[in-house]
């Protein structure tokens, strides 16, 4: 089996040797094989092979489901694709055929499925979908059964094209004209960092930036190196900073800002973090053992940041979501599980042992304007403030457009700003109902409406933060809630945050 896989990766590291050196910058393929195979190979270990009529492609003499006809793509990591195959086959009444995607990185190959379809016998069927890739050092894009490994198929009519955004770098840029006031910033996930065009209108719009997903402490536990270093102790952990790198990376680069989020959640946490020797069905450990964990973990992080990136992180979210959405008393989670109330507490006063001196740690939270809420988020950040271990406060701003009203946030933001902590929007996003004119034109009222009230509160205001950057890459798609639409227009929501500060 070993043996097989190598075979088949020298191979195709063969194979996309060649076509990278033809292909310098890809920039869309179609092809309906009038000129031959244009590129196209039979992937197998056996006698798959590729025959053409200037029409169609057709695979026979298969063996295994992954034998397919394959080709080189020379693609852009974080560009977004569409794609579409037609695909037929006459050998079965039913199969179900993939477009799947090999790549491969220092040598080390692996495989995405992208979309598939039924198809009937002897029916032309339309494979499509889309495809953002990661960074790997190659791609093929390949055409595979699901079962059926032994059957002949046929296919036509290929396009693989740049989703065909324009990055408009000539808009107003919102970092400057809120240079005044407060930072402007997204969240970005990896596959974004590595598209060089959305990174450069990034840059241009934004001065700070946060990990949605890859700080966060599912992201850097390492579980099968804790479980080794549980042997010889229970209150190690080991960390690992893989997903994180590629954004601090640019950050870095580029003199961009770097918000962290987030270091101890109830979410995204891994169950084992907090039980006997990381396994899944030990007990969990006791107070002081976690107690122990936490402050391993968050020294641990900042050993690492403050070594390898020194000055990039400015802020931290040292906890979120500790506050329950009733009651106005903490959530119940492992952490209240295994440590007690005080978690919260615990956590900042490690954050501040182990951060660098100017770093602002934050508590984050959502909801913030709704009460018994509020007075529970008043109640912890006042006896945070009286362990002198916290700067600021976040308020997520994962909103609708009718909810909540900006008279309470406004009320919200008052009774927090008088604590004088220091306060930031940290994930911002406004969900409407459907994408239409009414609705995008009531959303950029709201957009409107609250940055003028982030704007009342400038001078504690150290950022506003949008929870993404385009609509289609929000965790909230459906609602459509960011300032930039699918392709990277600015939406009117984006003309009212620039008329909120024009009007200031
Ligand atoms: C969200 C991410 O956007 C999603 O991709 C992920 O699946 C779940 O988490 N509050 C937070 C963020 O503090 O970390 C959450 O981010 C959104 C709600």
């Amino acid at each position: 089996m070993k043996k097989l896989v190598s075979l088949i990766v020298a191979f195709l590291l063969s194979c996309s040797f060649i076509a990278t050196s033809e292909e310098a910058l890809f920039t869309g393929y179609e092809s309906n094989f009038k000129k031959g195979f244009d590129g196209w190979y039979a992937r197998s270990t056996g006698s798959a092979s590729l025959e053409t009529n200037g029409t169609y492609l057709k695979i026979t003499g298969r063996d295994s489901s992954w034998n397919s006809p394959g080709r080189d793509f020379n693609l852009m990591p974080g560009t977004k694709y569409r794609f579409s195959f037609n695909v037929k086959q006459n050998d079965a009444d039913q199969a179900e055929l993939m477009v799947s995607v090999a790549h491969s990185k220092n040598g080390i190959e692996s495989y995405e499925n992208l979309a598939k379809a039924s198809c009937k016998r002897g029916v032309w069927t339309t494979i499509s979908g889309e495809y953002t890739p990661n960074a790997y050092d190659n791609y093929i894009l390949y055409v595979e059964t699901v079962a059926h490994p032994d059957i002949s198929f046929l296919i036509k009519d290929i396009s693989v094209m740049p989703a065909n955004t324009v990055y408009d770098v000539s808009l107003v840029s919102l970092k400057e004209l809120y240079a005044p006031y407060f930072d402007l910033g997204c969240a970005l996930n990896n596959s974004q960092v590595y598209n060089a065009n959305l990174m450069n209108f990034v840059s241009g719009q934004f001065n700070i930036i946060t990990h949605e997903n890859e700080f966060k402490p599912d992201s850097c536990i390492d579980l099968p190196e804790s479980r080794k270093l549980a042997d010889q102790d229970e209150t190690a952990v080991a960390l690992k900073f893989t997903q994180a790198k590629p954004i601090l990376d640019y950050c870095q680069k580029n003199g961009i800002k770097l918000h962290g989020h987030v270091l101890v959640w109830h979410s995204q946490t891994p169950d084992s973090f907090f039980r006997k020797g990381y396994d899944p069905n030990g007990e969990y450990v006791d107070r002081d053992t976690m107690l122990k964990r936490m402050e391993n973990y968050i020294r641990q992080v900042f050993e690492y940041t403050s070594a390898n990136y020194p000055g990039v992180i400015v802020s931290w979210d040292v906890v979120n979501e500790a506050v329950a959405d009733a009651g106005g008393v903490l959530r119940k989670s492992n952490w209240t599980n295994v440590i007690g109330d005080d978690f919260v507490n615990r956590a900042f006063e490690y954050a501040r042992k182990y951060a660098p001196e100017e770093t602002k740690l934050y508590y984050n939270d959502y909801n913030t304007p709704l009460e018994p809420k509020l007075t529970g988020i008043c109640n912890l950040l006042d006896s945070l403030i009286a362990e002198g271990n916290i700067d600021g406060y976040g308020f997520q701003a994962h909103y609708s457009a009718t909810s909540p009203a900006p008279s309470a946030v406004r009320n919200a933001m008052q009774r927090i700003a008088d604590k004088g902590l220091l306060l930031r929007v940290s994930e911002m996003d406004i969900g409407i109902t459907a994408l239409n004119d009414v609705q995008l034109k009531i959303q950029a009222d709201r957009y409107k409406e609250l940055f003028e009230i982030f704007l009342e509160f400038a001078p504690q205001m150290e950022a506003v933060q949008l929870w993404g950057v385009t609509d289609d890459r929000s965790w909230r798609k459906d609602e459509y809630p960011l300032l930039f639409d699918e392709k990277a227009r600015p939406k009117k929501a984006f003309d009212a945050v620039v008329e909120a500060a024009k009007s200031k």
